[in-house]
């Protein structure tokens, strides 16, 4: 009890013990166990950072803003098949030489979906009702079944999960409940990132109840401090790791340890990549990859004017049209660099939420406006430290669909665009590869390629990671062969169809 009074008294702030008289045992060593591990004094800055940082305006930062320079951008859009084909490759030799591992960041809290687990065991409703880890960890098992082929021998992508308070024990029991999807259990290493106490705007710890404070995930950009504290690096180095293909949880198209990718950032000798899609439209909630003062960085479009977002080239393309979608490349050895170097320079950013809390009789309160501030590091705010940056761009109806919403909330990223995005995609792959769906009248449905958001497409179809990663190696099933709607490609369906 002293040494938590004094921690509080330290960083300035006494008053989170206001309850501790009436708290029982059990509270008391759950308000601890939060406190403890934070260091005092950086708590204080912690808290008194928020509160400053909230009240702090920020210039517009146009002035000094400049498009990717065309050296540093590669494209799976604007670049000749030879040479995707020889990217693509040289990502599989790193792949199978078992030097390639993947990241995830799951470690947020996913307010706006608001479901009480984790985003990564959500089911956006797909025929084969599969959740998001499965579709991901699927993902793994064919690239490196797909690399194993090429070499005739077993090959390994480690998958890396960052967690947090929030998601760690839920995801570790989906994981073993479905017996890591097929992965082998000692290849898939989670670890959990720090959680940070949330203040009012006046940099006051916020009490969720009597007993706890309102702590959340440090944001993504956390897992560099992660890395540290788990020895995360010093795992990759055991298991010979040069490249880690970093993504967010929420994208129902990424490709895991997508070897173009890869093969692209190595062969261009970079440390660090991003991959970008063409941003929709000018205010599109994205940030854009750019460089301001010479330094590469992501912008935010409310960070600037409107008239710098709307700038367009003579093409009609839009100047700062470099969407951020949190997918990145990383060798180990800039990751190092990060944790042993430039992690304290990572500047956080406030978001101002709206944070239940306790009011002065002890009742718990559901604020309507925001009265609280969370500050959050960014994965991507490292790019300024890298001594080689490039940006990949892709098409993001191939690989960019994020699940931030719930289907009430709008149209916008959520569970029926994800869905859509996805069965659009493998309804794409099967018309290339030959396949003919017949209505329920056994009419043939006129084939359409146009990928309309807001609309389910012609037919449904469902194609398993496991049969095919990116479209590849369907037509030796589907060419010149009829199906109905639903069609379901499984493992087991394509055997009877081979
Ligand atoms: P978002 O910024 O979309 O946040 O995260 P979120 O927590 O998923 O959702 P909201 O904002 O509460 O609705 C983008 C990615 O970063 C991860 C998320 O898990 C997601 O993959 N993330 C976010 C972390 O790993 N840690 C964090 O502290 C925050």
């Amino acid at each position: 009890m002293m040494a938590l009074r004094e921690l509080l008294a330290v960083a300035g702030q006494p008053e989170v013990l206001r309850y501790w008289e009436q708290l029982s045992d059990d509270e008391r060593r759950l308000l601890a166990a939060e406190l403890e591990p934070l260091e005092p004094r950086e708590l204080r800055a912690h808290c008194e950072e928020a509160a400053r940082a909230r009240a702090r305006h920020t210039a517009p930062r146009d002035r000094l803003m400049e498009p990717l320079p065309g050296e540093a951008i590669g494209s799976s859009i604007r670049t000749e098949a030879e040479i995707l084909r020889r990217w693509k490759e040289r990502g599989f030799h790193e792949i199978s030489q078992n030097q390639v591992a993947v990241l995830l960041l799951a470690g947020g809290q996913g307010t706006r979906l608001g479901v009480p687990y984790p985003k990564g065991m959500y089911d956006v409703g797909l025929p084969s009702g599969k959740t998001l880890y499965q579709i991901q960890a699927e993902r793994i098992r064919k690239v490196q079944q797909l690399a194993e082929e090429r070499v005739g021998r077993q090959c390994t992508v480690p998958w890396y999960i960052m967690t947090s308070e929030f998601t760690l024990e839920p995801t570790q029991k989906f994981f073993t409940q479905h017996n890591y999807f097929g992965l082998v259990k000692s290849n898939v290493v989670m670890f959990e990132q720090r959680m940070l106490p949330a203040v009012d705007f006046n940099g006051k710890i916020i009490l969720e109840q009597k007993g706890r404070i309102a702590m959340a995930p440090d944001g993504n950009g956390g897992l560099y401090r992660a890395l540290t504290n788990n020895k995360i690096l010093e795992d990759m180095d055991r298991r010979r790791i040069r490249f880690v293909h970093v993504y967010c949880v929420d994208n129902i198209l990424v490709k895991m340890a997508d070897p173009v990718f890869i093969g692209f950032c190595v062969e261009k000798g970079a440390d660090c990549g991003a991959k970008v899609v063409e941003k929709a439209y000018p205010t599109e909630p994205v940030g854009v990859v750019c460089r301001v003062d010479g330094i590469y960085q992501v912008v935010e479009y409310s960070e600037v004017s409107q008239e710098t977002v709307e700038q367009r080239n003579t093409d009609g393309r839009l100047t700062f049209n470099a969407g951020n979608i949190c997918n990145h490349f990383f060798t180990v050895e800039f990751l190092k660099s990060v944790t042993e170097e430039f992690e304290p320079q990572l500047k956080p950013h406030v978001a101002v939420k709206k944070i239940p809390h306790i009011d002065e009789k002890g009742n718990i309160v559901k604020p309507e406006t925001p009265n609280g501030i969370k500050m959050e590091k960014f994965v991507f705010d490292v790019f300024q430290f890298s001594k080689k940056f490039v940006v990949f761009e892709v098409l993001r109806e191939d690989e960019f669909s994020p699940l931030k919403n719930a289907d009430n909330a709008g149209s916008k990223d959520t569970p029926s665009t994800a869905r859509r995005a996805l069965l659009w995609q493998h309804y794409r792959w099967a018309v290339q590869a030959g396949a003919q769906f017949l209505d329920h009248k056994n009419n043939r449905i006129s084939p359409l390629n146009q990928f309309q958001e807001a609309e389910e497409p012609p037919a449904v179809c469902e194609i398993s990671p496991l049969v095919s990663c990116e479209g590849e190696g369907l037509e030796e099933y589907l060419k010149d062969r009829e199906f109905h709607s639903p069609l379901l490609l499984t493992e087991k369906t394509v055997a009877a169809l081979g």
